[in-house]
């Protein structure tokens, strides 16, 4: 063999291992979800969600998108609060102090001071990967999860987003274990583990009071309802949706139906801004059009049928429609 050669093959080899090792490297660290959630205190990026192209077969925003998705769809709104974008416009304010009002409220711009002493404030999701497909599960509290064994399908995720009281403790096979995040507002408040992010819904001033003292001194016990005083959750994982994204969904999405959106439907539009791919399960009523949580055994129980506040069926006709377009994969029970 001549030395040319020779040294072209060794060049190759050498070319050939590092792109193992590189790509080896690449789908290692990036398949742990734990590591989008580094906290990444660099200013590098003015982007909540600094995102590279995504690597989905098929992704949530397409170049030549559905017509109807593109009217509804706003990715420039953030879904979560942070110092900066917490400073409200008037009308976002004024419709968001009406949801529950308040005889008399705080200073609500002090008291966003005070909670970003005690959470953190920017929390990026560092997805340094040049490609990357996110994956997110949101599973809601339908009893149409009983018997669905869909488990470890939704744990598969990257994300697995849950809501209000769900349990997972005794229902894993059915409703998976993980739980990345977990949507909730005071009164539907549970402990959480240290890797779970509470994300808070906050429908008044008071609630962001709550969280402040859920995590420190406990000294607010009652809002409308009494709420828990104490709550187990990692601090440093804390985040609050934003009322300014709030109002978006209600506008945008549901059109001003109903008094509020649900925390289903919060949590989905959460998860179809920050995710690529949206699997939903536990969404809609049981095989046989009851509507109950999974962990209740009575099918007739008292669970959310017409609460009055949120107009169900709009928000289902909507969720149905994401799922026409192919923006969600719908998973109704088995
Ligand atoms: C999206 O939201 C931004 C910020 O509120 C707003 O300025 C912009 O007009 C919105 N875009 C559309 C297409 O509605
Ligand atoms: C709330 O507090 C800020 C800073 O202390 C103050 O500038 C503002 O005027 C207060 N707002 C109201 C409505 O009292
Ligand atoms: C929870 O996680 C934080 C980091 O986010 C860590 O500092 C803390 O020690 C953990 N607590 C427990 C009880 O594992
Ligand atoms: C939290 O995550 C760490 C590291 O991924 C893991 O070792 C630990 O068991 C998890 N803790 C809980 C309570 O799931
Ligand atoms: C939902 O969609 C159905 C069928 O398109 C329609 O008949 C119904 O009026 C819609 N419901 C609401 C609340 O918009």
């Amino acid at each position: 063999m001549s030395l040319p050669r020779q040294r072209r093959i060794r060049t190759l080899a050498v070319l050939f291992c590092v792109i193992t090792f590189t790509t080896f490297l690449f789908s290692y660290t990036f398949r742990d979800p734990s590591l989008y959630f580094l906290k990444y205190a660099s200013h590098l990026s003015d982007s909540f969600f600094s995102k590279g192209p995504c690597a989905c077969q098929q992704c949530m925003v397409e170049v030549e998108d559905d017509p109807w998705f593109s009217e509804h769809f706003n990715q420039s709104i953030h879904p979560l609060m942070s110092r900066e974008n917490s400073v409200l416009s008037d009308e976002t304010f004024k419709w968001w102090q009406w949801l529950q009002s308040e005889r008399q409220p705080a200073n609500f711009s002090e008291v966003v001071e005070e909670l970003f002493q005690v959470i953190p404030d920017e929390v990026l999701y560092m997805d340094s990967s040049p490609e990357r497909c996110r994956t997110c599960s949101v599973v809601g509290n339908s009893g149409n999860l009983k018997g669905s064994h869909y488990g470890s399908l939704i744990d598969s995720s990257d994300f697995i987003i849950r809501m209000n009281q769900a349990p997972t403790s005794g229902f894993e096979e059915d409703v998976g274990s993980r739980t990345t995040h977990h949507v909730m507002y005071p009164e539907s408040a549970i402990d959480l583990d240290n890797n779970t992010s509470l994300v808070l819904i906050p429908f008044k001033t008071l609630d962001l009071q709550w969280i402040i003292s859920a995590l420190t001194t406990g000294t607010i016990k009652y809002t409308y309802l009494p709420v828990m005083s104490r709550i187990k959750a990692n601090k440093d994982k804390v985040l609050i949706y934003s009322p300014t994204f709030f109002k978006y969904v209600y506008e945008a999405w549901l059109e001003g139906h109903g008094r509020y959106p649900s925390t289903g439907f919060l949590s989905l539009l959460f998860a179809i801004h920050i995710c690529d791919e949206v699997n939903v399960f536990g969404f809609g009523a049981d095989q046989y059009g009851n509507w109950h949580h999974y962990w209740e055994e009575n099918r007739l129980a008292g669970a959310f049928r017409h609460t009055g506040v949120h107009d169900g069926s709009y928000e289902h006709n909507v969720t149905l429609l994401l799922a026409d377009k192919h923006k969600i994969q719908m998973f109704k029970g088995r």
